[in-house]
């Protein structure tokens, strides 16, 4: 399972490289927000500085939402980096400039997915990934982790290549729940992975290991 962080902080990005486990970057226009980036230039410098970081699949967001705006945006964004994989949001127009992105080559993230019918067709357009948000289905009391079994499920049937990067992850059983549920890749907060860490038999334990050296080598 690969794990991506889901940020545009940097300091974040490489707090979590430097872990050694991190396969990728996702952003979307809120988090390039979140982080003051302003303006086209300033988003594509910042896009560049998060490739640089991490040796992984950067997902950069579109903004566009017609066909042709699509297409321009998303070519200038692939031309920015080979790691960038263009991030479009799962309406009509997004769905047929995936299938446009795919013939040329262009690697994509079809984003907001919410329900099996809008993962069916990203896949078959040949999106890259898909990503469901399972926090925000859960938030509005319908079952985020049960979509991503539905859709790895689909696409184990038909033998669709699409990869499901299971978004919109809150917390670290997320993470867990993804994994049993077959997800290709979490895309986490920093303290969703860094909670991976926590368990207090590991910190008695290790605290115990400690005192028993001590007492014989002092
Ligand atoms: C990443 O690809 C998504 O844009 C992100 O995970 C959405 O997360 P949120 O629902 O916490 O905003």
């Amino acid at each position: 399972m690969k794990f991506f962080i889901d940020t545009a902080n940097l300091d974040q990005i490489r707090e979590a490289n430097d872990l050694g486990v991190l396969d990728g970057v996702t952003t979307n226009p809120s988090l390039m927000a979140k982080e003051g980036i302003r303006g086209d230039e300033n988003c594509k410098k910042h896009y560049v500085e998060i490739c640089n970081i991490v040796d992984g699949d950067v997902s950069a967001e579109v903004i566009a939402t017609d066909y042709e705006g699509i297409i321009k945006e998303g070519e200038e964004l692939a031309a920015l980096h080979p790691n960038i994989v263009v991030k479009v949001p799962c309406i009509a127009d997004g769905i047929k400039a995936i299938k446009y992105f795919s013939k040329k080559g262009i690697r994509t993230n079809c984003t907001l997915v919410f329900s099996p019918g809008q993962a069916l067709l990203a896949a078959k357009a040949g999106a890259t990934y898909v990503s469901p948000f399972v926090g925000r289905l859960d938030d509005i009391c319908s079952d985020g982790i049960e979509l991503i079994e539905k859709i790895v499920d689909m696409y184990g049937y038909y033998g669709f290549n699409t990869q499901v990067l299971a978004a919109s992850i809150r917390h670290t059983q997320h993470i867990i729940q993804c994994i049993e549920a077959g997800a290709d890749v979490a895309t986490c907060p920093l303290a969703a992975i860094k909670g991976l860490l926590k368990h207090p038999l590991t910190d008695s334990g290790l605290a115990a290991f400690l005192a028993d050296h001590k007492k014989v080598n002092s």
